[in-house]
Formats: structure tokens, C-alpha cells, sequence
């Protein structure tokens, strides 16, 4: 019995191994991704087409973060110091789309954002705060058409995501929202009109309950994750 286990956990380990040399994300399957500039971390990348960049003007951070394009010609423009947790997913689907994230932006965890549809883009301004479990997209992915007309009722439209904004866990900014300057989206949000500036935005869909507010990134604690995410800069 005893030398059965040991021969099977061998068996089980050998199998551990060979998992191993298998990559869980797959890297370029076609096409390629140019990465300018300089950063520190670490990104996946799943590409199919050409032309496609990530720039990192200045120094930002990463996270095995997921750069997830099809299509051509499709840039995605990080500014300076910007610092991109764990789980983060960038995806450009079709072409001559910009995603541009403004500099000491932050993603805790677990941020998908989704560029869809040829010439869109999702702009973020500077010194926002993406928490955990949010989503940023310009389209619908599929389409819904008037039965009268046969027309498409849900064009995707660009994303604009002011300066100073802070989205709290589990929220939604959905396709053709502008968000001010100085914004709060609380949790569990789903913005699907514009927010104007220096307020606060909550619930399903999203509705402004306080104005003539300001946020402050610093935490009401002593932050482990902003100290883990400092020494993680500092490396
Ligand atoms: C956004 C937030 C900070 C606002 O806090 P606040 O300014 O104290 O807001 P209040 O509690 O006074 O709420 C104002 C109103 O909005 C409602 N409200 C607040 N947050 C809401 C939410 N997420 N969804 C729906 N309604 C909400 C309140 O019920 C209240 O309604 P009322 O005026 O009818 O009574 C807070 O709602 C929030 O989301 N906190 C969680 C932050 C978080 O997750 N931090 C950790 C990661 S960054």
C-alpha cells in the first residue's frame, strides 16, 4: 500500500512537472505587439495582428498584466508611474483603438478594460483609482438591431474617464460615458451616462447623490497593499 502511494505521488509529481513546462497564458500566437519605453513587471501577451503597441512613457508597474489585442494598428499608451495590480486585462478588439491611461493611475486588482470597435478608445485621466472587480468597456460585443429598420440600435462609442477618479470595487463604466474630474463611482456602480465633476455616483444605473465633494487617495489606514506596492516599486 505504502510503496503503491509513493509510486503513485512519483507519478503525480512527474505529472506536477510536466504541467509546468506547459505555459498557462499563451505569449504572441501571431502577429506581434511592440512594448516601448521602460517598466518594471511583467506583461502576457495575446495577439493576433500588426502594427500593435504598449508604450510606458515613463516608469510604470505590472503585474503579469494581460495585453489582449486583435486587430491592427491598436495602441494602448501607459503615462508615468502608473501601477497595474495582479489579474488586470487590457483588450483591444479591431483596429486604430487607443487606450491611454494617465500618469499615477492606479488598478488594485482584477480590472478589465475593453476597447471594441475599429477607432474607439477609453482615456483615463491622471491620478485615478481603479480598486478591485471593475469594468471599463466601448462596446456591447454584440449587436441589437430595430426590428422596423434592421438598424443597429447599440453603436459602441468611445469611454472618457476624467482626472482624480476613484472607482470603488465592483463597478461598471459602460460605452459612451464621460466621467469628470474629482469623481467617486461607488461600489457595485454601473455608470452608463455621464458623471459631472467634483461628485458622487452610486447604484444600478449609476445616479448622482452628492456634489461640490473631493476624494483623498490617502487611505484611512496604515495600507499594506500601498506599502507592498511601494517596496514593489522601489525593487
Ligand atoms: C462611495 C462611498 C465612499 C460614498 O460614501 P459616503 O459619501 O459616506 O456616502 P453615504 O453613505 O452618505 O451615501 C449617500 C447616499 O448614497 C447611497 N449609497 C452609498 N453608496 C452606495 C452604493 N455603493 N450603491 C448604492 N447606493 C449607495 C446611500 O444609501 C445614501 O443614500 P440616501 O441619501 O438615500 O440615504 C461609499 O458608498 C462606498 O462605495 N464605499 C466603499 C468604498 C470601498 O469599497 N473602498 C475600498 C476599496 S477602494
Amino acid at each position: 500500500m505504502i510503496k503503491r502511494l509513493i509510486k503513485e505521488s512519483k507519478i503525480f509529481g512527474i505529472y506536477k512537472a510536466l504541467c509546468k513546462l506547459v505555459p498557462k497564458q499563451y505569449e504572441t500566437i501571431k502577429g506581434g505587439l511592440v512594448i516601448e519605453g521602460n517598466y518594471k513587471g511583467r506583461f502576457v501577451k495575446q495577439i493576433v495582428g500588426g502594427g500593435n503597441k504598449v508604450i510606458c512613457k515613463g516608469m510604470s508597474s505590472f503585474d503579469g498584466t494581460v495585453i489582449h489585442i486583435t486587430g491592427n494598428n491598436n495602441t494602448i499608451i501607459f503615462e508615468d508611474g502608473c501601477s497595474v495590480g495582479p489579474k488586470c486585462s487590457f483588450w483591444a478588439e479591431g483596429s486604430n483603438i487607443t487606450i491611454r491611461i494617465g500618469a499615477h493611475t492606479t488598478f488594485t486588482h482584477t480590472v478589465h478594460f475593453c476597447a471594441q470597435e475599429d477607432g474607439l478608445s477609453i482615456e483615463v485621466g491622471e491620478d485615478c483609482m481603479f480598486s478591485n472587480t471593475i469594468t471599463v468597456r466601448t462596446s456591447d460585443s454584440h449587436i441589437i438591431t430595430g426590428n422596423a429598420t434592421g438598424e443597429r440600435i447599440n453603436p459602441g462609442k468611445s469611454v472618457k474617464i476624467g482626472n482624480h477618479v476613484w472607482i470603488a470595487p465592483k463597478s461598471m463604466v459602460m460605452k459612451g460615458v464621460t466621467v469628470g474630474n474629482n469623481v467617486i463611482i461607488g461600489t457595485n456602480t454601473m455608470v452608463t451616462k455621464d458623471i459631472p465633476d467634483d461628485s458622487l455616483a452610486v447604484g444600478i444605473p449609476a445616479k448622482v447623490v452628492k456634489t461640490n465633494i473631493s476624494w483623498h487617495r490617502q487611505a484611512t489606514f496604515e495600507s499594506s497593499h500601498q506599502k507592498i506596492m511601494q517596496a514593489y516599486l522601489d525593487k
